[in-house]
């Protein structure tokens, strides 16, 4: 039994209030859903998999002073958060061409971009999250500029630490996508890094053979996604070779 408040329910995740005031429990569900939950499945263990990834990847954040949301894991599938007011945007940050920029542009998928490219999306699911420019998030009041200045600071120093934290177990972050949220403390607002990163909003690709390794394989039935998420969190240390 859950007795605990539901706050709000995503396709991946669900939000519960938290045991403290200015807290919530973040927990990960084995939902997969692609172009926009037309296409969905029950991924068993999906969940416990990305909690943990995420987990590593946000404690390291916190450590290097990167600001997120994230307080600690609970357990298996869930873990506390400082509850923030989401912007509502998607941040994709991306160093090679793939997914949806590969489309749009005519580019063929893998090839190295002339430099990191980061893109806004407007998180809205009847519109299908179309993308905009700079100019739609603060016409439209989504951010403020100093707002967005900090969104973009932010992206970059995640993205600077992700491709050497992946680079370092032989996989190349292709691009990813984050949250961002406000996080109130007195009279004070920062922008933090929000809701999770994982598997399923990075692009991660084998070094080596450029096996992939995240959600595409799911979006692509390619089949191994379970497995793909195992190796990432292998290669983290966050398993154990025979887990
Ligand atoms: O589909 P697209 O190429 O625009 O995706 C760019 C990156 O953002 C990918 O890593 C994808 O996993 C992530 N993404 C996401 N959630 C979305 C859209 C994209 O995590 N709704």
């Amino acid at each position: 039994m859950n007795r605990r408040r539901r706050i709000y329910e995503g396709k991946a995740k669900i939000l519960y209030e938290g045991p403290e005031p200015g807290t919530l429990i973040q927990h990960f569900k084995d939902d997969a859903t692609a172009f926009n939950a037309k296409k969905h499945e029950i991924i068993d263990g999906k969940g416990v998999l990305n909690n943990r990834i995420s987990e590593y990847i946000f404690n390291n954040l916190n450590a290097m002073g990167i600001p997120t949301h994230f307080i600690r894991r609970m357990n298996m599938r869930e873990q506390l958060i400082r509850e923030v007011e989401i912007i509502p945007l998607e941040v994709v940050v991306r160093n090679v061409a793939a997914g949806s920029i590969a489309k749009r542009l005519g580019l063929e998928e893998g090839t190295q971009l002339p430099r990191s490219i980061i893109e806004f999306y407007y998180k809205n699911d009847e519109l299908e999250d179309p993308l905009v420019a700079e100019e739609h998030v603060t016409a439209f009041g989504w951010a403020n500029p100093q707002e967005l200045d900090d969104i973009m600071a932010l992206a970059i120093r995640v993205n600077d630490f992700l491709s050497g934290l992946f680079l370092g177990v032989g996989i190349r972050l292709v691009d990813f996508k984050i949250e961002c949220g406000r996080l109130f403390e007195g009279d004070m607002m920062r922008i933090v890094v929000a809701d999770e990163i994982s598997p399923d909003s990075c692009r991660l690709w084998d070094i080596e053979t450029n096996d992939k390794l995240d959600k595409d394989r799911f979006r692509r039935d390619m089949g191994g996604m379970l497995e793909a998420y195992q190796e990432v969190a292998k290669r983290l240390g966050i398993l154990n070779e025979n887990d």
